[in-house]
């Protein structure tokens, strides 16, 4: 493929940008400078520098976001800085979007990609994807309300009770106010509407697994990263 169309594949602009970019000589490719935007590459795993920064060429673009508080998840975003804001130029200009919502207040995983039938397969119903939440409570979870929530409890506007997949206490040495949560449908507001449909209220939300993926421990918040493609194959196999 000619690299201004790789260029252009990535994220990087027009083609016309993108020539004007290699002629401007802030492309390398292969290793090498270059300054023929018509120059023939196999794109598949090429390493390639734009302005000194390394990227690889990817198909497609599938990333996992450590959302911090304070950022809306949509794509435009009213109140406060959207989610895309976190991510390179190029990433936002291919299209990248979230893979359902997390609300303004709710830190933790987000995966975003510019492959639609991913996204489709994730949200969907069908699949149910396992999304597993942290939740800190305002009063201790007592073990009536880890019931309900496991038994189902009935959220307004919704035709039958909703259940947790699992829902455990994890802060065994605190005051019992952290539940760990796992949810395979993706409601609005589900876990704050469970938990105050249980007797209780939600006070901290953080999202620490989507589909068997884990939010990584070195991941910091506002920090994004490459699914690489064993864990894209493992989340596609999943849900296939
Ligand atoms: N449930 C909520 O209430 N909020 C989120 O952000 C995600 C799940």
């Amino acid at each position: 493929m000619q690299l201004e169309r790789i260029l252009q594949s990535q994220g990087f602009g027009s083609r016309k940008a993108c020539r004007a970019m290699v002629w401007h000589g802030r492309v390398t490719a292969g290793g090498q400078p270059t300054d023929d935007p018509f120059a023939e590459f196999e794109p598949d795993g090429l390493g390639f520098g734009v302005d000194g920064e390394a990227w690889v060429y990817r198909e497609r673009a599938t990333l996992m976001l450590h959302k911090p508080a304070g950022y809306e998840c949509s794509c435009s975003p009213r109140h406060h800085p959207g989610v895309l804001s976190l991510l390179p130029a190029p990433l936002v200009n291919r299209g990248v979007q979230s893979v359902g919502r997390l609300d303004v207040d709710t830190t933790g995983l987000l995966l975003l990609s510019d492959d639609g039938d991913l996204i489709h397969r994730l949200i969907s119903p069908h699949h149910q994807v396992a999304k597993v939440y942290e939740v800190t409570a305002k009063h201790p979870v007592d073990d009536t309300q880890i019931a309900a929530l496991l038994a189902g409890v009935q959220l307004r506007d919704e035709p039958a009770p909703i259940a947790a997949a699992e829902c455990e206490r994890v802060d065994t040495g605190g005051d019992g106010r952290v539940i760990r949560l796992t949810l395979t449908e993706g409601k609005y507001h589900q876990v704050k509407r469970m938990l105050a449909a249980a007797g209780n209220r939600v006070e901290a939300l953080k999202r620490v697994a989507v589909g068997g993926l884990a939010l990584p421990e070195d991941l910091a918040e506002g920090q994004w990263r490459w699914l690489e493609a064993a864990e894209l194959e493992w989340l596609l196999e999943r849900h296939a």
